[in-house]
């Protein structure tokens, strides 16, 4: 044969005879039902066309910045990094310590007794379902308790992993509020050894946060029932404030001798793509602190080796330098106002339309959501009809909100009602 020639290669029947197939018992799946917003928005040519979907922070542009906090961080990062080489399965040190402090305080004794410990995880997901898993190993099908509605991920992340899932009334729709006393004496009847997850803050998908005496009950009761709370904290600072917003967890971690948080820097830092988040927990002495340390490493070890170093080393970077923390707070902060803002707005302009205090539920949530209380029917209408793109369950994400599109997006609602 000639050098450097190849016969042509016989094309491939496209049908062919299996014999072994292993995946042909799969099913097709519909869309995920947020992600699947996301590409149905892009393909929509609309000029006017609204994306209320998937939870990320736009600005007054409908555009998702880079933090100019973290483009420094980039900067440095980049002039300081001499080696790619691995950093570890716990992730980047200065994360972890970062990120403890800023979930429990610098100054909680939990942590100042080291019985907190700390992980880098590929995102929140990524400490969610670590968590899973090492909780699935500690105690095989453990029962976890989520609150009625839940984050629809929080399903297959928890559920995949072997626990069973279990509900707890949480939104009352009537009110657009909590649930208080049905979900307090659920809580109050949850056998010893079942975990609870709670939403630290800015609940999702509804907004309605525990206020801090409701926190301080759901304390009392993991205390005398003997359940294990679960925080996951995907908004931190996103709601009131970053030591507001953390007031149910820091609670947790002074009373209960066991808790799990898994936190996330989508949102707070804006890394969404860098998967950035960490799973924190606390044990009751040093020996269990350090077994649990090295299960979680030989968990991750078993899932994805070693979380990706870069959005975690610019947080790590951020949390350690004075001038980058203020000027990230300062940034958080706008992100939190104009939210809040727009909550406001949104209630006012639906009183002004329909003469009526329906949506004045809006600003009394927290966080990037709430729900509008329409029907799937109301919901598809707007899309189709509208090129407004929001969850079926009438979630929308409030930063999705601009000057531009405020009035076309309350005018729409009001015509589906
Ligand atoms: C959301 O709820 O929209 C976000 O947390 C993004 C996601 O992954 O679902």
């Amino acid at each position: 044969m000639r050098a450097g020639f190849h016969p042509p290669v016989p094309r491939r029947q496209t049908t062919r005879t299996i014999t072994t197939a292993m995946f042909e018992t799969l099913k097709a799946l519909n869309p995920d039902p947020i992600l699947g917003l996301m590409a149905a928005y892009r393909q929509d040519t609309n000029p006017k066309r609204v994306d209320l979907g998937v939870g990320v922070y736009k600005d007054e542009a409908g555009h998702t910045p880079i933090l100019d906090c973290v483009k420094r961080a980039d900067e440095l990062h980049h002039a300081a990094e001499t080696s790619k080489t691995y950093v570890g399965p716990p992730g980047d040190p200065d994360f972890n310590t970062g990120i403890e402090q800023l979930i429990f305080g610098a100054d909680h004794p939990a942590l100042k007794a080291g019985l907190i410990r700390t992980v880098q995880a590929p995102g929140g997901c990524g400490a969610l379902r670590i968590a899973a898993e090492l909780i699935n190993r500690a105690k095989p099908g453990a029962a976890i308790w989520v609150s009625d509605p839940t984050w629809a991920n929080h399903v297959p992340l928890l559920g995949d992993a072997g626990l069973e899932i279990k509900t707890y009334p949480y939104y009352d729709a009537a009110s657009q509020g909590l649930k208080v006393d049905a979900m307090l004496s659920a809580l109050a009847a949850i056998p010893a050894g079942d975990l609870v997850l709670l939403h630290g803050c800015c609940h999702n998908p509804c907004g309605v946060d525990l206020k801090p005496a409701q926190w301080d009950a759901v304390a009392t009761l993991a205390v005398e029932r003997g359940f294990t709370p679960f925080v996951d904290l995907a908004y931190l600072g996103l709601g009131t404030g970053l030591d507001e917003d953390a007031y149910g967890v820091r609670k947790l971690a002074a009373s209960v001798p066991e808790l799990v948080v898994a936190s996330s820097c989508s949102k707070n830092f804006g890394l969404y793509r860098e998967r950035v988040g960490a799973l924190s927990l606390l044990s009751p002495n040093a020996a269990q602190t350090d077994i649990v340390y090295g299960q979680i490493q030989n968990v991750a070890r078993g899932v994805y080796s070693m979380p990706p170093n870069y959005g975690g080393a610019l947080v790590g970077r951020i949390l350690k330098d004075a001038q980058l923390t203020a000027d990230w707070r300062v940034e958080l902060a706008s992100m939190r106002d104009r939210i809040n803002g727009l909550r406001g707005q949104l209630a006012g302009k639906f009183r002004e339309r329909l003469g009526s205090p329906r949506f004045d539920f809006i600003p009394q949530q927290l966080g990037m959501f709430s729900f509008l209380g329409l029907s799937k029917d109301q919901v598809q209408r707007l899309k189709n009809e509208y090129s407004i793109y929001m969850v079926d369950s009438s979630r929308i994400n409030v930063a999705g909100i601009n000057q531009q599109n405020i009035d076309y997006f309350c005018d729409a609602v009001c015509q589906v009602l």
